[in-house]
């Protein structure tokens, strides 16, 4: 049976428009990368994790995470730790940011993390896991989820048992990412334990890992069950993939392709500030201009250029009509508060 991506669903009040989300990734889902999912079709959208602890502690880097846009509601902030009370106190915080669900991570598998005790490794201590997620739920109004792997250990289906318990505590969704915490990104996500895990749950599953097309979306919601599939690695710099998700399968032109990705500059200068931003977009002109777009010693170029005025002119020279592309996205754009930040590009490695 066919589900169509343009219905929408719930998760207690909130309601997603689509059933496809953006993933949470570190590094990369800046509020530019968020926003730009929502004009794309992504029905629910996520921060990258943030530290409880980070919160805790008032660090400004941190609360800078806090930060929300208009446009990019509904809105899943992420929040990873071990400690039962601080989560439950970066919770509160995270719903007075105005975010509409608080997630929490129980999929990182990079050792920074789990070493404290945090992300996957809470998935083989479910009492811990299932205190932080009452202790959450109670702290706050607002729905919260969970995001996690299959388990620790390759071959682990320790998210069965896991999962359930997680709702009994207070979960009102549950994303799986069925890859052990071992496997990293590695091999292929295992969806027929996705299929498991829903029936096993009885909460709405968001579906995460390999989906990388309509075909592949579709035949993970049909065959799982799955209220919602989620999008990371195949959005960078590719916000055209969730357009094909959603339905439409017009290849970009090189004009929306630069208008893009300046557009994606000019706000993650705006939120990260000049220095900052260098670092962390240099990633991003291979992601956009990759995938056959632009011949690669373009990409080079690009990186070496020393400001972001020369990018931006080398882009429309390579592209002229791009201009009118970006003047009309800009327009269309809500207008939001401008303050610049300088916010942290995580080093962590996610779920
Ligand atoms: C660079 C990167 C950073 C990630 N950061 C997070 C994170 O902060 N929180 C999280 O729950 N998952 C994180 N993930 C995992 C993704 O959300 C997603 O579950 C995983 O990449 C599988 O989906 P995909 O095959 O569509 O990429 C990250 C993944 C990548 C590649």
């Amino acid at each position: 049976m066919q589900v169509d991506l343009h219905n929408s669903w719930s998760i207690g009040p909130v309601e997603i428009p689509s059933r496809l989300v953006l993933a949470p990734m570190a590094g990369v889902s800046v509020q530019a990368f968020r926003r730009q999912g929502r004009r794309y079709g992504a029905g629910l959208v996520c921060s990258e994790m943030v530290s409880c602890a980070g919160l805790h502690h008032g660090n400004e880097r941190t609360l800078g995470y806090l930060r929300i846009a208009a446009d990019e509601h509904p809105l899943a902030v992420q929040i990873f730790g071990a400690e039962p009370v601080v989560m439950a106190e970066a919770a509160r915080m995270v719903e007075a940011a105005g975010a509409d669900l608080v997630d929490i991570n129980f999929g990182c598998p990079v050792r920074k993390v789990t070493k404290t005790g945090a992300g996957a490794t809470l998935l083989e201590n479910p009492d811990r896991a299932c205190r932080i997620v009452s202790a959450v739920a109670e702290a706050v109004d607002v729905p919260v989820s969970v995001k996690m792997r299959r388990g620790v250990e390759n071959g682990s289906r320790v998210c069965l048992d896991v999962g359930p318990r997680l709702v009994a505590s207070g979960a009102a969704t549950l994303t799986l990412h069925p890859r052990s915490a071992k496997q990293m990104y590695t091999g292929e996500a295992d969806h027929s334990l996705t299929a498991e895990f829903v029936e096993r749950v009885g909460v709405p599953v968001i579906a995460s890992g390999d989906i990388t097309s309509r075909a592949k979306a579709q035949a993970v919601l049909a065959t799982t069950g799955a209220a919602a599939v989620m999008v990371g690695r195949a959005a960078q710099g590719n916000p055209w993939v969730l357009r094909e998700i959603m339905g439409d399968a017009s290849k970009p032109t090189r004009e929306e392709v630069v208008a893009e990705l300046i557009l994606f500059m000019r706000e993650t200068v705006r939120e990260l500030g000049e220095h900052r931003a260098t670092g962390f977009l240099k990633k991003f002109y291979s992601w956009y201009l990759g995938r056959g777009r632009f011949p690669r010693p373009f990409k080079q170029e690009l990186v070496e250029l020393k400001s972001f005025d020369e990018v931006e002119a080398r882009l429309l020279a390579a592209a002229p009509g791009a201009r009118f592309v970006l003047a009309r996205l800009e327009e269309e754009l809500p207008q939001g508060d401008e303050v610049t930040l300088d916010l942290p590009i995580s080093i962590y490695g996610g779920g």
